[in-house]
């Protein structure tokens, strides 16, 4: 049969097919927002997760904590829309982070995470513990259920708080000899923060409360909360006075959840203080990061430049989580908050028109129903978060945040240390011991050469051992590696 003769000109039908595979989102409709957020999460995991490969993100790319990152956005996904698609991949991936060590270190990441790698997991954790996603027997069994693993989490980086410097403060990196040893990023703290407090408001337990009042007045006090509520991206040790002043979304993000979970915890007094820090973070939030003109969220650091790293290109999903949160745990916030996160979902939306599918979304979300060219991890999950986090406020019924007393029930271990498998030197003792012990049994004089160079390696690892493990228990060692888009010192 022949064809019908077109009717409508290639330009309009362009613009058909371009109107059919955007995402078109009606932020007053339910239905709507799942459908567009569906999307968006299937874009993403298409393309950008894999929960069974090494870093569960495109390897080099980008980097483990982000895979936490994507757990969360998944979490919140099945809370928000309950669509259950990717349950099982949140668990696989879980799994895979939390084992065998249950402290969310483990070993094949461990020389390269610093406490803001360890803390996105935590937080991914401690979202699911509130918004009470399914946990497995497996995962029960093995002692990692996820309250329990976030209690571990705070329990080893309250013993990493270091008096020593500072006068506080968590170092961003664990490893000693790594650069960012000596600087105490925001994300850190500001993660360890909002963690206690969300521990705090969920178990009802007052020693998560002290723990984020000491961390949040800390940030206060060596001003990486400046007095104006300027967020700075960190200090230097020793003393805290050599700060880099660069702004990231997600720090006023994760310092805007805690003060709200405080706020929710507290009672009287010490509920007017958390409320007038509140306040004041999310008006600096938004007179820093909403562009004026067109009232989209801005990474003023690097978005105009297009000198976004791929860390830096997701932050603004975080900052959408968080405020998603706040506005659930403190309500009162509802009328300052939800207009800015309904009017980002639909210029997020606008831009995810894209290749390779037609519907991959950008970075500048103030450019208008225009996709910028931008395509990766980032865009999907910014996106992706700023859509679905405003569900709860058209279906109430969906994504609240529950605690220990009205519906939580994940386990609780409050003495909870892992399994301590952070013994280097047993670890690389153990690692390299069968071919150390073969090199040492060489006695012949032919194979003389090959054991002095095995006994130079083994040598220049044991001094690796020696140099790396400092004296406590915990603290660890190895290469130098940027994570999280925290400034290295300089
Ligand atoms: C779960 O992950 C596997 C491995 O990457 C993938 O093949 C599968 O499609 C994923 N499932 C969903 C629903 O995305
Ligand atoms: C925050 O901004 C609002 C609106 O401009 C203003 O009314 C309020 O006083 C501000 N709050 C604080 C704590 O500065
Ligand atoms: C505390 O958070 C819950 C949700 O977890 C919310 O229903 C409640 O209204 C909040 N309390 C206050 C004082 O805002
Ligand atoms: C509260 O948390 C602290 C710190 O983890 C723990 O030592 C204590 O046992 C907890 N108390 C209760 C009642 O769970």
């Amino acid at each position: 049969m022949k064809p019908p003769t077109p009717f409508i000109s290639l330009p309009s039908l362009l613009l058909l097919f371009n109107t059919v595979r955007a995402i078109d989102l009606d932020i007053d409709s339910y239905l709507s927002i799942k459908t567009a957020a569906a999307q968006v999460a299937s874009d993403l995991a298409a393309e950008f997760w894999d929960p069974t490969s090494f870093s569960g993100v495109p390897n080099a790319q980008y980097a483990w904590w982000q895979h936490g990152a994507i757990l969360g956005a998944y979490v919140d996904y099945w809370a928000m829309t309950g669509d259950d698609t990717y349950n099982e991949n949140v668990t696989i991936g879980w799994l895979k982070g939390v084992s065998p060590s249950l402290d969310l270190l483990p070993i094949e990441h461990a020389f390269d995470i610093g406490n803001d790698d360890q803390g996105f997991w935590s937080i991914m954790s401690m979202d699911a513990v509130e918004r009470v996603f399914p946990e497995t027997k497996e995962q029960k069994d093995m002692g990692a259920g996820f309250l329990e693993v976030t209690q571990t989490v705070h329990n080893t980086q309250a013993l990493r708080w270091d008096y020593t410097t500072c006068g506080g403060g968590l170092r961003w990196q664990i490893v000693t000899v790594k650069d960012g040893y000596k600087y105490k990023n925001t994300i850190s703290n500001g993660l360890y923060f909002q963690q206690s407090a969300r521990l705090a408001k969920y178990t009802g337990n007052q020693t998560y409360a002290d723990a984020a009042e000491e961390a949040y007045k800390w940030m206060r006090s060596v001003n990486i909360i400046q007095d104006d509520f300027w967020i700075n991206d960190g200090a230097l040790v020793p003393d805290c006075k050599a700060i880099t002043p660069k702004r990231w979304t997600y720090n006023y993000g994760t310092i805007m959840a805690g003060c709200a979970a405080m706020y929710n915890f507290t009672q009287g007094e010490e509920r007017v203080y958390w409320k007038e820090q509140l306040d004041n973070v999310i008006n600096s939030t938004i007179a820093t990061f909403i562009d004026v003109e067109t009232g989209a969220l801005k990474e003023i650091q690097c978005q105009e430049t297009d000198t976004c790293d791929m860390d830096q290109r997701s932050f603004k999903a975080y900052l959408a989580r968080w405020m998603g949160y706040t506005v659930q745990v403190a309500p009162y916030t509802y009328q300052t908050l939800v207009p800015h996160l309904r009017k980002n979902a639909a210029l997020a939306a606008a831009t995810c028109i894209g290749e390779p599918r037609g519907t991959a979304c950008g970075q500048k979300w103030n450019l208008g129903p225009k996709w910028d060219g931008k395509h990766g991890l980032g865009e999907q999950i910014n996106a992706m978060e700023v859509i679905q986090n405003i569900a709860p406020f058209v279906a109430p019924e969906v994504g609240g945040v529950f605690n220990n007393k009205n519906g939580g029930t994940s386990k609780s271990n409050p003495g909870g240390k892992g399994k301590k498998m952070r013994n280097w030197r047993q670890i690389l003792a153990e690692l390299y011991a069968p071919y150390a012990l073969r090199s040492y049994e060489i006695g012949t004089g032919d194979k003389v050469g090959a054991a002095i160079v095995t006994l130079v390696s083994f040598a220049a690892l044991a001094g690796m051992v020696v140099f790396v493990v400092s004296p406590d228990e915990v603290e660890e060692e190895g290469k130098s590696k940027p994570d999280t888009g925290g400034e290295r010192a300089s």
